[in-house]
């Protein structure tokens, strides 16, 4: 009975250790700290088709010398870190709209791709291929990507949206 035990735990135990190889996807680390959307602020009133203010204040708790982020609009339930890929974008149906790539550069550093425009433009429901319901929700969000973070991640994200509230 004894050996029976140990004979099947040993089976298990090889079986699990030839199960070993298989590869898993790359870990998707989690910043512990986001940057701060000021512009536009929670609720703030705004209407399709028009351009609103933006100023996005990037986290600067690992002292990048450049910090990329991604601005979208999403629809629904505000998005959630589970949504963010290995890529540093929001998952595909995670969100209606892109707004770019932005990248702010510090310590004075030649500036590297796009710098962060003082506004955005909201498409038109058209363009978004969207029909409002009542319950309706949209949510300004942002990706921020850090390199070289102490901890020897290689990168880590960070995503912060605020709520938005659409006038029709
Ligand atoms: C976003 O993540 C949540 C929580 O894991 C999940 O329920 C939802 O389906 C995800 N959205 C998309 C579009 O993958």
């Amino acid at each position: 009975m004894l050996f029976n035990i140990v004979f099947t735990s040993a089976i298990a135990t090889l079986a699990a250790a030839l199960a070993l190889p298989k590869r898993q996807p790359p870990p998707i680390w989690q910043s512990p700290f986001t940057g701060i959307i000021v512009t536009p602020s929670v609720n703030q009133p705004m209407s399709f088709g028009l351009d609103f203010p933006f100023e996005y204040d990037v986290s600067d708790w690992c002292e990048p010398a450049f910090a990329p982020f991604t601005v979208y609009l999403t629809e629904g339930e505000p998005p959630v870190f589970d949504n963010v890929t290995a890529t540093g974008a929001l998952t595909d149906g995670a969100f209606a709209f892109e707004f770019g790539k932005f990248v702010v550069s510090r310590f004075g550093l030649p500036q590297q791709g796009l710098p962060p425009p003082a506004s955005l433009t909201l498409p038109t429901l058209e363009e978004l291929d969207l029909t409002l319901g009542p319950d309706s929700e949209f949510h300004l969000a942002v990706v921020e990507e850090f390199d070289g973070c102490p901890g020897d991640i290689a990168v880590e994200y960070g995503l912060t949206s605020v709520p938005l509230l659409m006038a029709v």
